[in-house]
Parts: C-alpha cells; structure tokens; sequence
C-alpha cells in the first residue's frame, strides 16, 4: 500500500515530507518521489527502489528550499517499479503535481481522452491521468481546490490524491474515495498522511476525513469539502500512539518487537471490556441488543491471517452462542451471492482496516441491509467508519508486514464478540460468562510463559534453515493455528508450507511424508480426549514415515513425548483458548528461521502491509 505525506507550514518541507515517508516504509514499496513548490513551479525529485535511492539523489542534485511539498511511497498497481512510474506525476506544463494511492478504474478511457487531446503521457500509471486532468482545470483558472473537486468527480474507483500547484504555494488540496487519508493538525502548520505515522513526531491532533471528501490544507487552517464543492466535516481525534511505541526499542525487527509485545496486548484488548463479574460491556458495539438477539446467523469475512483468527471464531461463536457461524474469504464473499438478511451480523476482520477486498465484501453486505461488525486495529480506517459497530483491537502499531499481534488480538475480540453475544442472547449463565473471562483475563500471563520458554525456537530455527518444505497439523480450534504457522513460513521464510487438518492426513497429504520432513503439530489440551487421542495417532502416522515431529503440547503432558522429535511445552488452557499460546512458537520460529536466511523480516519480498487494491 503507498504512502503519502503532504505538508504546509514554516519548517523545510523537504525534510518533513522524507522523513513522514521513512516512518511510513513499513507500508511496502517499491520506488519514492518528493514534489516541492517553489518560485513558481513545482521542483522534485523520484526514484525506483528504497528511499534510500530518493535521498541519494537529492543529495546530488539538491532540491531548493520550499514549505510546502509532497512525497510518496509507491507499491506498484498500474505499471513497473521504476522511475518513471514513482510518484509525483506532473501535467503536461510541470505547474501541478500529483501522488496517489489506489486505482482509478476509468483511466483508460480518460487517458484516451487526454491524448486525442494532445497530451503526452509518459508514464503507465492511473495517476498521471489525474495529474494532467488537475493542470487542465488549473490553467483553466479555477484554484487546485475547485480542480481537485471537478476531478474527483470524474473519477472512479479507489484513490487518496495529494496534489500541489507550483504557482500556489499556500495549500496541499487532498482528496478521498475508498483509501486511507488523515490530517495532522499543527500550530501554523498542517500536515496530509495515508496514515498518522507520517505526521505523529510533529502532531498527535488529527482529522479523519469521510468518503468523498476534499481536503485544503494551509499554514494557518484545514476545509473540508464533498466533491460538489459544498462543506463538509471530518472528525477530529487524538492520536493515542506515540512514535516510541512505532520504533523498534531496540529488537532487530518490528515483528519481533510485536511478538513480544503480545501478552500488553492481549491485556489492552480487555481492558474496561469486562467488570470484576465477568460482566461484558461493549460500549462501542452501537448495535443493539434487542437487534444482537434477533441475529439469525453469523458470517465472518477476512483474508490471511485475519481469516483464520475467524476460522477460531466460528468455534467459540457457535459454542457459546449456538448461532450458525459461517466463515469466507472477502474476496469471494460478494461474487457467491451470499444470503443475507436484517439478522446477518457480517463481522469483518481487518488489522488495517483498508483491505479492499474486504472493505468491498462489507459494502455488499450492507446494500443487502446486513448488520456490519468491524474488528479492527487502526482507529479512522475505512472499514470500522462504514460499519454499524467495532471493536477495536488495541494492538498498537503494527509495523511488521506479517500480523503477530494484531492476529492475536482479533482473537481476544473475537472472543469477547462470542461471550457478549451469549451475555445478550442468554445462552450462556452469567457465571459460565464469567469463568471464560477468568481465563481470558489470565492469557497475558500465558503468553508470556510461552515467549519465556521459548529457547528451544531458536535452535530450531538453525536445525531447518535449508528446509524445502515445513507442514503443519492441527484439529479443531489447532486447525486455523496450523494454517496460519504455514502462511507466517511462506511470507517470512520464502519456503514451502502448508497447514492441514490432522484428521485429513488419511485423505491424500500423507503422501506428501518423507524422510526427516519437519512436520509442527499442535496437540489440543487433554480435557478433550477425543480430540487429544485422535491427534497422538496423526503424529505417530507421520512419524512412522520418518517425519520430524515439532510436537506442541500442554507441558505436562507426557502422552506425546515418544512421539515428539522437539516438543514445545504449553501452558494449560481451555481447548477454544489455546490459540492464544499456540500461535506464539510458530511466529517465533518464522521470524527467526528468515533472520537466519537474511531476509527482511519486516518488509517481506512481494508484500504490503495493508493491500488497498482488489
Ligand atoms: C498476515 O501476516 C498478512 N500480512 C496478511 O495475510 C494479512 O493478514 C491480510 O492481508 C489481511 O490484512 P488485514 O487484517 O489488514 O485486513
């Protein structure tokens, strides 16, 4: 996803827009520009690659002093990562330029209209469509607020445009439509960010803007307006995170910071969730419980990590609540046509908020007058803005492009979203409610035993560090826990992984077995013998067939030892619970298994952090 930095005001603004695009790296790109307004004109500079490259070459080429400017991150949609692709996109005179983060699904046809017009366009990107549409309103004599309202208009599809005029030096005029944009308010300044990182070390003051709005910023003021021209209001908030807690203090990784930050975590997403009774009280949940009661059925929708911390979900939902649980990947949600009526509850679950698949799946929810729950990590994202209710996960900041806490936590809500529907609907006694959040409310501890315990993950790491293939077993609750340790590997660890349900070994992936093939298995706690039982047998099935076993179980188990070529002890939990500490060894040996092979455990190959496009 890109990152946008706008800023007006009296510092230098080429030193504010490079450094809001350094705290936004974390984002995932793959080439950077920057845009100052000076004597008249727009000066700049943009490069493929890391902003490493960008500064390099402003180093060489200075660029003049300015107080107003733009900068952007770019991850690539509409053409190559090169230079000529980066952002800023100038109009065919050079007076505006422009930076964008999404996709402007007409641009073919208006580039076509540019160019029998007799535009150049160098480039193969969207955006510079909009830059050339902006200059033409520009030269037409209307103020870059008045153009980017008559551009936005003929825009379609998902864009945050950021854009200055040369020949304007007072404003940054922004503008949204499904992507993320935030103002950072300042003392005679003002500041534009795709998200608040970009501006938190000048500003925590911040303005969250609607769909469809137009932003102008200047030294002295911040107007809001739709795309007719008419006012309009954001909303203002604090910004609780401050940069401390998006540096790294002192881990090689942030993801690794992350991981270890998940018992504070979990604490936060309880926090003032429940009374010394075991009482939930959801305030933000703004459904009501007349509406929660009438809920005929569930269906969660999510992608990658945030689909299996649902897969978890959907046990505990129907358990406690026994309403019908559905669970579906965003992106295929909307095109199965989905039966949904006034008693849905749609939950989405989204760490970022800005996933466009799934950003859409709630959009088709809601025109079907489905009720939409958001579960979410990034307070003034679009996903929790366009739902009926939210529960916000507190994880913090989450700069590792692969979700650690921000899995967890989703648990912990999900959980929390479970026993208040039980709570409301009364299927569960208030005492029943009450020993869950007992237990929920001791899971800090837990994993924090687990993250003490665990030496053994970093030995591991070096005994498979040329591994081909990694699979993952697991049952019930243990089945999404295998599924996400599998995706942690690929996107980490660049290697073969794949998580099964233990029970479906028999049925063709037993094949896959062979000599010394590590294979992590998740072993449910022995209240469940059923489950228990039948998960010794599916390791002792790979293990005769010379599989390496990585056996995950509660430590005083002592069923699983002749079994277990490396056992992880865990700390005894309820079955539906044990996600929380079973999770924790399988992000830990992903994140140091690709330390050991030198990747970029933060920034992985190919990734973003939040993917904003379909
Ligand atoms: C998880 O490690 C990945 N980074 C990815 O699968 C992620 O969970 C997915 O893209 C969903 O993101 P979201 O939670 O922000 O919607």
């Amino acid at each position: 996803m890109c990152g946008i930095v706008g800023y007006v005001g009296d510092k230098q603004a080429r030193d504010v827009v490079i450094e809001g695009l350094r705290r936004l790296e974390y984002r995932g790109y793959d080439s950077a520009g920057i845009a100052l307004v000076h004597d008249g004109t727009i000066a700049g500079d943009k490069r493929a690659g890391k902003l490493a490259n960008l500064e390099k070459a402003i180093a060489e080429t200075p660029l003049p002093p300015s107080t107003t400017g733009i900068g952007h991150t770019r991850w690539a949609t509409h053409g190559a990562p090169n230079d000529v692709n980066a952002h800023p996109h100038l109009g065919s005179t050079g007076r505006v330029a422009v930076v964008h983060n999404g996709i402007i699904e007409n641009f073919a046809r208006l580039r076509d209209e540019l160019e029998r017009a007799g535009h150049d366009l160098v480039s193969e990107t969207d955006t510079e469509v909009a830059a050339h549409l902006l200059e033409n309103e520009v030269l037409a004599g209307v103020d870059l607020t008045a153009a980017m309202q008559a551009v936005c208009r003929r825009l379609e599809g998902a864009f945050t445009l950021v854009a200055v005029d040369g020949q304007d030096p007072s404003r940054v005029v922004a503008a949204r439509r499904n992507s993320p944009l935030v103002v950072g308010i300042g003392e005679g300044e003002n500041f534009i960010g795709s998200d608040v990182a970009a501006f938190i070390e000048h500003t925590r003051e911040a303005l969250e803007l609607g769909q469809d709005q137009v932003v102008t910023i200047t030294r002295d003021g911040v107007e809001v307006s739709d795309f007719e021209g008419n006012a309009a209001e954001g909303r203002r908030y604090h910004v609780n995170w401050d940069l401390a807690a998006a540096e790294k203090d002192g881990y090689d990784w942030f993801m690794r910071k992350e991981i270890f930050e998940q018992p504070r975590a979990i604490g936060d997403a309880l926090l003032g969730r429940h009374d010394e009774n075991g009482l939930l009280q959801l305030d933000e949940v703004r459904i009501s419980d007349d509406e929660l009661r009438d809920i005929d059925k569930v269906i969660i929708i999510a992608c990658g990590s945030s689909y299996y911390a649902a897969m978890v979900a959907k046990y505990a939902i129907e358990h406690w609540t026994r309403i019908p649980c559905e669970v579906e990947l965003s992106h295929e949600f909307r095109y199965r046509d989905p039966i949904l009526t006034r008693n849905t509850l749609v939950v989405a679950i989204s760490q970022s908020g800005e996933t466009a698949d799934t950003l859409m799946a709630i959009r088709h929810a809601i025109t079907q007058k489905a009720r939409v729950l958001a579960i979410c990590n990034t307070n003034g994202s679009t996903i929790p803005r366009e739902s009926d209710a939210v529960i916000y996960t507190h994880a913090g900041p989450e700069i590792g492009v692969a979700s650690t806490k921000g899995f967890l936590t989703q648990l912990v809500a999900c959980y929390l979203l479970g026993l208040y529907l039980a709570q409301v609907r009364g299927t569960k006694y208030g005492d029943e409610i009450g020993a869950v959040v007992r237990e929920l409310a001791m899971m800090p501890d837990r994993v924090q035993q687990v993250l003490d315990d665990s030496g053994a993950i970093y030995a591991l790491a070096q005994r498979f560090k040329d591994a081909k293939s990694v699979l993952f077993l697991g049952r019930h609750a243990g089945f999404p826990v295998a599924l996400e340790g599998a995706l942690k590997l690929k996107e980490l660890a660049y290697i073969h992984a794949e998580g099964f349900a233990a029970g479906e070994l028999k049925h063709g992936p037993i094949a896959l077995i062979e000599e010394g093939l590590p294979v992590f298995c998740v072993v449910p706690p022995r209240g469940r013998d059923q489950l228990h039982d039948k998960m010794i047998s599916a390791i002792q099935e790979v293990r005769a067939r010379g599989a390496l076993t990585i056996v995950l179980a509660e430590s005083d188990d002592t069923e699983v030892v002749p079994y277990a070529d490396v056992l992880i002890p865990l700390p005894t939990v309820p079955t539906l619970l044990q996600p929380l500490v079973a999770t924790i060894p399988m992000q830990l040996f992903a994140c140091e298994l690709a330390t050991v092979m030198g990747h970029d455990v933060d920034q992985p190959r190919n990734l973003a952090k939040s993917v904003t496009v379909e």
